[in-house]
C-alpha cells in the first residue's frame, strides 16, 4: 500500500470521528510489521479525559490482531477541512512504544502536503524500558 492509498484510509475513517465537543475529526490509519492495515479515529466522550485520540484507537487495533511494530502510521485532522494534526504529546509515547527509528510518521497538513517525521524528530529523549 502506498501513502496515498494509505491517506484515503485515514480520510475514511476520519469520517466516523466521534468528535462532538471539539468538532475537531481525525483519521489516522498504520501498516504494521505484518502488512496489516489499522485504522482509528478519535472518540470523544462528555466526560472529556476519557476520549481517545485516532492513533491510540490505530494503534490498540494492531495490538489487538498481534502486530507489534508500526512501519508506517498516518494522521489528518480538522475541524472541517485539514490543519494542523501533528501527533499529540500521549500520542507521540504511545507510537513510540511501538516504533523503530525507521518507523515513518506521515501527517498531511493543511496544504494537503505529506509531511513526514521519525519518532526522533517529534519525541526527542524519549523513555524506554529496556526488556
Ligand atoms: N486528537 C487526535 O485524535 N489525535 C491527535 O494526535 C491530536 C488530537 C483528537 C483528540 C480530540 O478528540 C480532538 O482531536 C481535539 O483535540
Amino acid at each position: 500500500m502506498n501513502d496515498k492509498e494509505l491517506f484515503e484510509a485515514v480520510m475514511r475513517v476520519r469520517e466516523n470521528a466521534y468528535c462532538e465537543y471539539s468538532g475537531f475529526s481525525v483519521g489516522s490509519a498504520l501498516i504494521d510489521d505484518k502488512g496489516n492495515l489499522h485504522v482509528g479515529c478519535n472518540v470523544e466522550n462528555s466526560a472529556y479525559p476519557e476520549g481517545t485520540c485516532a492513533e491510540a484507537g490505530a494503534i490498540a487495533s494492531m495490538v489487538a490482531s498481534g502486530g507489534r511494530k508500526i512501519m508506517t502510521i498516518a494522521v489528518a485532522g480538522g475541524h472541517d477541512a485539514l490543519e494542523n494534526c501533528t501527533p499529540c504529546g500521549g500520542c507521540r509515547q504511545k507510537i513510540a512504544e511501538f516504533a523503530n527509528k525507521d518507523t515513518r510518521i506521515l501527517v498531511m497538513n493543511a496544504e494537503h502536503e505529506i509531511d513526514e517525521y521519525r519518532i526522533a524528530d517529534l519525541l526527542p529523549h524519549l523513555f524506554h524500558l529496556e526488556h
